[in-house]
């Protein structure tokens, strides 16, 4: 079975590979070596934030890898914040030039902070639009938002998003997002995937690594990609850049599959902020 990434068909006619690789938390001096070592193995998708400080290491790292800019897949989110129009549009150029390039694969909104803005992200995901429409964001998502923002959005403007970038692994598998993503056609992009690793010694995923000859990382992320959803692992060492690529030569039986999903911890298990409550804006 040869390790191919598959490209996920997005709602706007474009697509995306089910695998990428995550910046969050590389600083800065580290990211050009990381982002490097990811394109050489074969990575064609890197997942960036302006709040992660690194847009620009990511954009340097892609150009001296010698790929055409066509060949990776780049996406990059809004900071929290500029969500009021005027300034997602200063926002959205320092973006494109932090990478220096012309356009962007994916544009994302970072958190819908409901409780910011006087609740307000329609006008801020109709700006987003905006950046589609004139082709400098080849396409445009969400990231953190629940099922009543999707539903806001829904109601209110005229683009469905083509992705919803939201907490998913084995302890929080937020099936209500992901169904409601499933059912209106947005693909679910799975954050912290291996949850920052802490899933990796559960006894059920070893178990089941010893059973399939993989590491327990492989298992989770094969255990998402079953499930469509779109991962970027993020790592700066290099063995795990390379043992995270090797994740579709391999399959897991529905009964590993079930055993995965069962380790699910409802809101418990979420790690991150819940995003119906989640308001830092940076000063
Ligand atoms: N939209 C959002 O709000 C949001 C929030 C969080 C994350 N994200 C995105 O999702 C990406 C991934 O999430 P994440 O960075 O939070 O966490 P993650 O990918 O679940 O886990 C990263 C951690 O796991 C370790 N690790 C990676 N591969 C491993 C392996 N094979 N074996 C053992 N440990 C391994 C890494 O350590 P080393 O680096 O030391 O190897 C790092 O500490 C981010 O980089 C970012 O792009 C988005």
């Amino acid at each position: 079975m040869a390790n191919t990434i598959p490209d996920i068909p997005l709602n706007d006619g474009n697509t995306i590979p089910q695998l990428g690789f995550g910046v969050f938390q590389i600083e800065p001096k580290d990211t050009v070596e990381a982002v490097g070592r990811a394109l050489e193995i074969g990575y064609r998708h890197i997942d960036t934030a302006e709040m992660y400080g690194n847009e620009a290491e990511v954009g340097e790292a892609v150009r001296i890898s010698g790929l055409d800019r066509g060949e990776v897949f780049v996406t990059s989110k809004l900071n929290n914040a500029f969500h009021r129009p005027d300034d997602a549009r200063r926002a959205f150029e320092s973006t494109l030039s932090a990478l220096k390039m012309d356009y962007i694969d994916l544009f994302l909104i970072h958190w819908p902070l409901p409780t910011r803005y006087d609740g307000d992200f329609v006008s801020t995901w109709k700006t987003l639009e905006e950046f589609q429409r004139d082709g400098r964001a080849k396409s445009i998502g969400v990231s953190n938002f629940q099922v009543p923002h999707l539903e806001r959005l829904a109601a209110e403007a005229d683009v469905v998003p083509a992705v919803n970038q939201i907490e998913v692994h084995p302890y929080f598998t937020n099936e209500e997002v992901r169904t409601y993503d499933r059912q209106h056609n947005i693909v679910t992009e799975a954050w912290s995937p291996i949850a920052q690793g802490k899933v990796l010694d559960d006894p059920t995923v070893v178990d089941i690594a010893q059973e399939v000859g993989r590491t327990p990382a492989q298992v989770v992320l094969r255990w998402h990609v079953q499930r469509g959803d779109i991962v970027f692992p993020k790592s700066t060492t290099p063995s795990r850049i390379a043992e995270n690529f090797q994740i579709f030569d391999f399959a897991l039986d529905d009964a590993a599959m079930e055993r995965i999903s069962g380790l699910d911890r409802g809101e418990a298990g979420r790690q991150g902020p819940n995003p119906d409550e989640f308001d830092y804006v940076p000063s």
